[in-house]
């Protein structure tokens, strides 16, 4: 199936059996020195084992100095190639992904003044043109000539240490906002010398890094990748960035330089948003910049695109758009989707959902996928062992928690049975897939349905997980997974009164609320969703949220909020930080504006109580005759997607 997928390419001197690309991904998963650890050799060949053709890795910095204090980097976990001692490590990776048939190139990269770590001599981050990025605001200045030179050079001496080592090529990272991106860019770079001015002398640095890789490794396969449009005329910057027009003319001068190929991206830290790209973003919404570039250059081109389904991403080779197809989270997400494309198993494929986990992991322990538990942790857990001679598993609650369980434990030849209170699988997720641009939660309910289909998990519905229904099915083990339900504080007067509704009642159906108007309370992701969803044009309701924090949206990802609230707004509704719920009455209800101690008072036909959610305990008769019950989920820790999919799945991987 998908035989353009699968048609080999060559990139320079090397060839790709596929035209499949792991776009580079941040992982923070080295070690505070900048070395490779096993974690991510085990990550990048897992990658390769599942089919992708070429591995692009996480950015590198390449300039010297220590993890902390290195002039162009961006935490102190990444892969830093700045001297020859990273030649061993960047060998073990060759050597990883090579034994799983796939190829590897590095990317690397000078994070300029988008970096965390400042240069060791006056503190600054060094940038074209001493403009501070608007995300960032990390003190800059600009380059002298010296140090650009110094900088080309490091370039070209992390390519040769590349080329050492056995790793198949590199890749310049000259998008997302770092420096190569700011020389490209008419909005960071104002220099009147050489490397400033127009197309050609902005691009001059990357002339100068080819220059110079030329000069020592004529024939080394070398990718750039780029911001064909940055996407700032939707901030209030203007439009006075990198457009597609000018992105144009900047692949047609890389072309020049004798680069192998181009890899289309787009935005900066200032439009992270276009860059790595929350629910609001389709599959494709940027596919037509990858074509513009293809019909302007004669080598080949990669662009990501929200790449999620296989028969779109074979189109898109088909039709000239691209020469390669490239996702960093989808590989997160499944490494095996190339297999699991070429063997038409698609209902298996886990379809990123584009939650942005990824990206809010990033700086903590390393990145974790919401939808696989395994991405990240290849090395250690290895593949579960099939050694569940038959025993038979109780999991009480269907939700994504105890179905990642039940799938694994049917793997690993338990014999699992879903206990469901409900008449649908799903658990929480069928309501939160209900919100404007969520429908991508279905395909985790999907995939994880097929997966127990396949292995023949038994469900049983509309069933509580009491103890008769458990020791009806005589088990060698139980699981807890059902799950949490909404707050609803004793110690605010009101919150029982029928004007009082919670979000999973909206988002059901179970309430319909149109013409209304209406008071949403707390905005975290729950509740600021459910006023979208409310806000809808169509439903011709008034929405007012109410948040007791500084701020709406406590505790969301700032990607996410932005995405949101760039709908919300728009609908005009009410919103109201720093609020405290005092007590309800019917129609009304009162609030203490935190900063003042101001009582407020809001009239509303229906309330909605968004104030998170709270696990179910396991009852203590169930308790008493199941002593040794496994809690997973929500029931454990009311969280997210990521916490419920991790323990069902390591309650499956460990039971013994
Ligand atoms: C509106 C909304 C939007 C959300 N959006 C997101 C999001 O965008 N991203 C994210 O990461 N998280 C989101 N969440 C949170 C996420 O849905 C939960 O963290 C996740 O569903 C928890 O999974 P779980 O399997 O532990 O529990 P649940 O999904 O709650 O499933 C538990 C299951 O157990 C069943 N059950 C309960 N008691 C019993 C019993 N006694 N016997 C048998 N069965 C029982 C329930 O019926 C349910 O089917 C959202 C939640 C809501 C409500
Ligand atoms: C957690 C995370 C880290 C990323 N790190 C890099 C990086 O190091 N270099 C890079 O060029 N792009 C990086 N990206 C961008 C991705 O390569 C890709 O362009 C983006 O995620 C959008 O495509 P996708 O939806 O197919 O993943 C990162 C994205 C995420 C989510
Ligand atoms: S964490 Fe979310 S956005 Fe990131 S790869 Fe996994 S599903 Fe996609």
């Amino acid at each position: 199936m998908f035989d353009n997928l699968f048609k080999p390419i060559k990139i320079g001197s090397l060839e790709v059996k596929n035209r499949i690309v792991n776009e580079p991904m941040g992982l923070s998963y080295c070690d505070e020195n900048g070395k490779c650890t096993d974690r991510e050799s085990a990550f990048y060949a897992e990658r390769a084992k599942g089919g992708i053709g070429l591995v692009l890795t996480e950015c590198m910095p390449v300039v010297p100095g220590g993890p902390i204090g290195v002039r162009g980097g961006g935490n102190s976990r990444q892969f830093l190639v700045t001297t020859d001692d990273a030649i061993p490590e960047l060998k073990k990776l060759a050597d990883a992904v090579h034994a799983e048939g796939g190829a590897v190139m590095i990317e690397i990269y000078h994070s300029g003044n988008q970096g965390e770590y400042y240069s060791e001599a006056d503190g600054l981050t060094l940038s074209p043109s001493g403009q501070e990025s608007a995300l960032t605001h990390a003190p800059t200045r600009a380059m002298t000539v010296d140090e650009i030179h110094e900088v080309i050079q490091c370039f070209v001496d992390a390519t040769v240490r590349a080329q050492k080592a056995g790793i198949d090529g590199v890749e310049l990272h000259g998008a997302h906002g770092y420096l190569i991106n700011e020389f490209l860019s008419p909005y960071s770079n104002h220099r009147t010398d050489e490397y400033g001015g127009n197309t050609e002398n902005r691009c001059r640095i990357v002339k100068e890094i080819m220059e110079g890789i030329r000069a020592v490794l004529p024939d080394y396969p070398v990718i750039i990748r780029y911001s064909a449009d940055e996407y700032l005329r939707c901030t209030p910057a203007g439009d006075v960035g990198i457009t597609l027009e000018e992105g144009v003319k900047i692949a047609k001068e890389f072309e020049k330089y004798g680069i192998d190929a181009i890899d289309v991206s787009a935005g900066t830290y200032e439009t992270m948003n276009w860059a790595w790209e929350p629910v609001g973003f389709e599959q494709g919404w940027k596919i037509g910049n990858a074509k513009a570039v293809k019909e302007a250059v004669n080598i080949p081109v990669i662009a990501c695109s929200v790449l999620r389904d296989p028969a779109y991403c074979d189109k898109i080779i088909a039709e000239g758009y691209v020469d390669m197809v490239g996702s960093a989270r989808q590989f997160l997400a499944d490494p095996y989707w190339p297999t699991k494309a070429k063997e038409g198993r698609i209902n298996e494929i886990r379809r990123c959902i584009s939650c942005l986990n990824c990206m809010e992991t990033l700086m903590g322990d390393g990145v974790g996928c919401s939808i696989n538990p395994r991405a990240g942790h290849e090395a250690e857990l290895g593949k579960p062992a099939k050694d569940g001679d038959g025993r038979k598993v109780v999991i009480v609650g269907a939700g994504p928690s105890g179905m990642e369980a039940a799938h694994v434990l049917a793997e690993r030849g338990f014999k699992p049975v879903i206990l469901e209170a409900k008449a649908q699988t799903g658990g929480q997720l069928n309501y939160a897939d209900k919100a404007p641009f969520k429908y991508r939660i279905d395909w985790l309910m999907g995939f994880q349905r097929t997966f127990c289909e396949k292995h023949g998990v038994q469900i049983k519905l509309d069933t509580p997980g009491t103890v008769e229904n458990i020791q009806a099915e005589e088990p060698y083990a139980v699981i807890w997974a059902a799950g949490a339900a909404p707050v609803k504080p004793g110690s605010i007067p009101g919150v029982n009164l029928d004007c009082v509704v919670t979000p999973p009642q909206v988002l059901s159906g179970d309430v319909m609320l149109l013409g209304k108007k209406i008071c949403v309370v707390g905005s975290g992701m729950t509740g600021i969703e459910t006023a979208e969803f409310l806000a809808e044009k169509d439903k011709g309701n008034t929405v007012d949220v109410y948040e007791m924090a500084e701020k709406i949206g406590p505790g969301m990802h700032f990607q996410t909020l932005i995405d949101v609230m760039g709908r919300l707004v728009p609908t005009g509704a009410g919103l109201f930080p720093g609020h405290k719920l005092i007590e309800i009455r019917e129609g009304e209800a009162d609030f203490e504006k935190v900063d003042t101690g101001e009582k407020v008072t809001a009239t509303f036909d229906v309330l909605v109580l968004s104030l998170g959610t709270r696990g179910l305990p396991v009852p203590e008769d169930v308790k008493a005759a199941f002593p040794d019950i496994i809690v997973a989920g929500d029931a454990e820790h009311a969280g997210r997607i990521a916490h419920a999919t991790s323990t069902g799945y390591m309650a499956a991987y460990n039971l013994k």
